[in-house]
């Protein structure tokens, strides 16, 4: 049986991409989301319209999407709770937010210089793409002050380990990537560890009496 339920959240399940960006001093910044979907060679990203990702990607037009592989969900769980922004929004600041100009080492991952845009790659991603901004359009509603980003590939760097051997394609059974579903995190179809995201949201859930890592 069906039951109408207003539901609040909509987050069925997408990869975690952590997307890099050059902030107003030229440093880079990094940020988990998963709201992004992919059609040829470009993606569109759904962004906070305060968040500093947001901000970097429309004023500067370029980026890097840093796809996120299951085995660092607690890398990318260090960056859950915080923000590049020095200027948070009470919304924010009651979910637990902080300030952190240096992701990077904030989440213990590894700098690799770009080829084509300015900021940064993450090393441990196995499927790296420079970007150019090439659309935007707002998104204002009575849940949601976003920005829908349109951004092209312009090249796609990929390890070995999840390339299918001799092809331009990746393998997807070597592929696994990190899946944000309602706010926790999966791999492969499992649970993986609970979420500062979901603890900050008072998400409904039943990771932390089921993990499997
Ligand atoms: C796994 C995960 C997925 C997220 N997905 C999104 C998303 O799709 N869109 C978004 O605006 N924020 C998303 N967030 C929240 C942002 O990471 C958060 O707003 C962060 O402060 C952005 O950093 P920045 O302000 O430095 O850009 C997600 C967070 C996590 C941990």
């Amino acid at each position: 049986m069906h039951r109408v339920v207003p539901l609040k959240v909509h987050y069925y399940g997408t990869p975690v991409v952590l997307v890099s960006s050059t902030n107003p001093d030229g440093t880079t910044n990094l940020a988990p989301m998963s709201s992004a979907w992919w059609l040829g060679q470009n993606a569109m990203l759904g962004l906070g319209a305060s968040s500093r990702t947001t901000h970097n990607l429309l004023r500067t037009g370029e980026g890097v999407l840093n796809l996120a592989p299951a085995d660092l969900v607690d890398h990318v769980d260090r960056l859950a709770l915080l923000t590049g922004s020095p200027d948070l929004s009470p919304h924010k600041r009651e979910t637990g937010y902080r300030y952190e100009p240096r992701k990077f080492e904030a989440a213990g991952l590894t700098r690799q210089r770009s080829e084509l845009v300015a900021p940064e790659r993450v090393a441990e991603c196995p499927i790296q793409l420079e970007c150019r901004v090439t659309g935007h359009y707002p998104i204002d509603s009575a849940s949601t002050t976003a920005q829908a980003i349109h951004v092209e590939v312009l090249r796609a760097h990929v390890a070995d380990s999840v390339r299918l051997p001799g092809s331009d394609h990746i393998d997807p059974q070597a592929w696994d990537p990190l899946i944000m579903k309602f706010c926790d995190y999966f791999g492969d179809g499992r649970p993986l560890v609970p979420s500062r995201l979901a603890a900050g949201w008072r998400m409904p859930g039943r990771l932390e009496e089921s993990p499997t890592a």
